[in-house]
């Protein structure tokens, strides 16, 4: 390596700040594999051949920057490029522009790894194209199987399938990668804040405990499509009546049990007309809370009152579980280990799930929290000061340090 780039996570994101943005909605949308998310995955790769570390991508779609050869059991950091539609700058990128100002902090002060170390971007994390969150995750673990991945479709009717071909990846190839899975020895992944803890302790950075358990729920009501001048009230089967009973009885369902949370924040009506009474609509719930039982209890009293209210309008439903996941607890003795390099560091839980949730039933590992001074995310709003972000880098410098001189 001649000149060792040395970056600041501000000035990388500030690189890819054009990158995606969504003038309709504010913010950025940047999906897996679109056009967005793609330019991205470029730009990733030319910054991490800048710093002399070698790609390459995994039959998911991940890609991995190697510093040194690569492994088994190394150490790996990174996040995701992708974003929910609308979303902020830095969910997910900020863990992405960490790892490599930190490599280049590391190198600066002439730091070489006793183990293997990458870098990693993960595909789809959102599922903001195809609906399945951390789906590169997923995929590589196992924890989804190629067979349904490969017929998820997005708005436009591309199914995965045809998105992984024309990002160049063999869709015969997707599926549980042990080769691949076998490399991460530990894992840690630093992202933004997306709530008030932080904030609340004062402090900007701090440590993952948990992650509430979690999951995706499509509840589709038929009725019948008809004439919205013709068609008298009472000789209706409108399915967006038990569609809005569904979204107030998630409201009520999720104050009703302690730590639950339950969303409605997508509903697509077939036609979707104004003046033409819908013949099915598509409502996704999300739901979660401290455990699975009370998750699972949140999302059967829904689809008790949904079911209740389809039958009261002479309405079908049908319910899919899209995705699931139990409460992850990050592993204790990585956590005290993170919590020994920073010197002191907050802990505390999140709502929002991760790519690290994922490989956390698979390999020890544990999450960064970066400061969030809006407390808002998934939004525009979404932020982080710039004294944060170096103070985060400097946080994951420091982790990156003691566990690959290991
Ligand atoms: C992703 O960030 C999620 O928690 O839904
Ligand atoms: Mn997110
Ligand atoms: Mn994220
Ligand atoms: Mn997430």
């Amino acid at each position: 390596m001649s000149a060792v780039p040395t970056t600041t996570a501000t000035e990388l994101l500030a690189a890819i700040k054009d990158v995606g943005t969504d003038p309709a909605r504010g913010g950025y949308s940047r999906h897996g594999f679109d056009t967005a998310e793609l330019e991205l995955r470029e730009w990733f790769t030319a910054e991490a051949g800048k710093r002399g570390l070698d790609v390459e991508v995994d039959r998911n779609g991940n890609i991995w920057a190697w510093w040194g050869a690569p492994g088994p059991d190394a150490l790996v950091t990174g996040s995701h490029l992708d974003s929910v539609p609308g979303g902020g700058a830095f969910d997910g990128p900020l863990g992405v522009v960490s790892s490599l100002a930190a490599v280049d902090l590391l190198r600066a002060k002439g730091f070489k790894p006793s183990r293997p170390l990458a870098l990693m971007v993960f595909a789809e994390e959102e599922g903001g194209r195809f609906g399945v969150p951390c789906l590169g995750s997923r995929l590589l673990t196992g924890a989804t199987t190629a067979e349904a991945a490969l017929k998820l479709k997005d708005s436009a009717g591309d199914t995965f399938a045809d998105a992984v071909k024309a990002a160049g990846l063999d869709p015969d190839r997707i599926g549980k990668d042990e080769e691949a899975l076998s490399r991460i020895g530990r894992f840690v992944e630093l992202h933004v804040e997306q709530g008030r803890g932080l904030i609340d302790m004062d402090a900007p950075i701090g440590v993952a405990t948990s992650i509430l358990a979690h999951g995706r729920w499509r509840f589709r009501f038929t009725g019948e499509g008809n004439h919205a001048g013709a068609t008298p009230m009472g000789a209706r089967r409108d399915p967006m009546l038990p569609a809005s009973q569904l979204i107030l009885s998630a409201r009520w369902a999720a104050s009703s049990v302690d730590g639950a949370r339950a969303t409605v924040g997508r509903l697509v009506p077939t036609p979707g007309g104004t003046n033409v009474i819908a013949s099915s609509v598509d409502v996704w719930l999300d739901a979660r809370a401290p455990n699975d039982g009370r998750t699972r209890s949140v999302v059967e009293r829904i689809t008790a009152a949904s079911k209740q209210a389809a039958r009261d309008e002479g309405c079908e439903l049908t319910v899919t579980e899209e995705s699931y996941g139990d409460t992850v607890h990050f592993d204790a003795a990585l956590r005290e280990e993170v919590v020994a390099a920073l010197g002191k560091a907050p802990a505390l839980p999140t709502g929002a799930g991760h790519d690290a949730g994922i490989l956390a039933a698979h390999v020890p590992t544990a999450m960064l929290f970066v400061r969030n001074p809006t407390g808002v995310s998934h939004a525009p709003e979404e932020h982080a000061e710039p004294d944060d972000c170096e103070a985060g880098v400097e946080a994951l410098a420091k982790v990156l340090e003691k566990l690959a001189a290991e």
